[in-house]
């Protein structure tokens, strides 16, 4: 009995080296719970554009939507890399994509207007816009980027937490999906013959973006979406029949 009291002692001495890392432990899940909560909050503000749109028009603009909260490995991994200070602020401002939300849209036209309507939101700061749309990387890759900030209410009051928002259509994104699992086998070190044929995949992939869009385009001149009650102006009265002109509409009378 006391020999088991003894062990159990061994196994929780209060240290001040132990309270050192539960405050550590505590201050960490805090901090990376600030950026889960910023995930609820663009993916809301997705979710709710993405069932607007679904009402208003005739077609889902968004195909998919993930998020990821980066791994503390690769949050350090960052940090090391960049050189940054390893203090939680430091973190902080040296890795900005710890919050990662990915859209995956059906067009371009899409994308842009899902990031026109995301960033012209109020409680929504735009840090830094990266359009590898316009500008593709020299590899080939395309995606619209977003670093936004956007608030979280806590107990304590708000706090501005920053989020990166990939945008990209479904040929892009099944490229870098590719090239990315590539990267990884040849541990960066990826074969000219290999670079020189993802590259000439992500010029057909963007090909065929522009005409997936034509068609979708030509699609919508032939069959206008039917207008929506919700196109009409705010101000717009909308009068409601009678019940008995409801019934002669639904063919309800006998
Ligand atoms: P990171 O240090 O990787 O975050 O790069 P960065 O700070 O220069 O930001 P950038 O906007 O260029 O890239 C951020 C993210 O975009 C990456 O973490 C990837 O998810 C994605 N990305 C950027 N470039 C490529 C690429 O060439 N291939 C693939 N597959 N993904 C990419
Ligand atoms: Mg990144």
């Amino acid at each position: 009995m006391k020999e088991n009291k003894t062990a159990m002692n061994a196994q929780l001495p209060e240290s001040p080296q132990l309270d050192m890392m539960r405050q550590l432990r505590d201050a960490f899940t805090g901090f990376i719970l600030h950026y889960e909560f910023a995930i609820d909050e663009v993916m809301t503000k997705i979710n709710v554009l993405q069932s607007e749109f679904e009402h208003m028009h005739e077609y889902s603009p968004i195909e998919h939507v993930t998020s990821r909260l980066k791994s503390v490995e690769s949050i350090i991994a960052k940090v090391q890399r960049r050189g940054g200070p390893t203090s939680l602020s430091g973190i902080r401002e040296t890795v900005r994509d710890i919050a990662g939300v990915r859209v995956v849209c059906s067009f371009i036209a899409d994308a842009y207007k899902i990031a026109d309507a995301l960033t012209q939101q109020q409680d929504v700061t735009v840090l830094e816009i990266k359009d590898y749309i316009k500008n593709p990387k020299p590899n080939g890759y395309r995606s619209l980027h977003l670093l936004i900030e956007v608030p979280v209410f806590l107990s304590s009051g708000p706090v501005d937490v920053p989020v990166e928002v990939q945008i990209r259509t479904i040929a892009m994104d099944f490229w870098a999906s590719l090239e990315h699992k590539i990267y990884y086998k040849f541990e960066s070190e990826i074969p000219e013959a290999l670079l020189a044929g993802l590259h000439e995949a992500a010029v057909t992939a963007g090909q065929l973006d522009v005409q997936m869009e034509q068609i979708h385009n030509e699609v919508t001149k032939l069959r206008p979406a039917r207008p929506r009650y919700s196109t009409l102006a705010s101000d717009q009265e909308i009068e409601f029949p009678s019940p008995a002109e409801l019934r002669r509409l639904l063919d309800l009378n006998d």
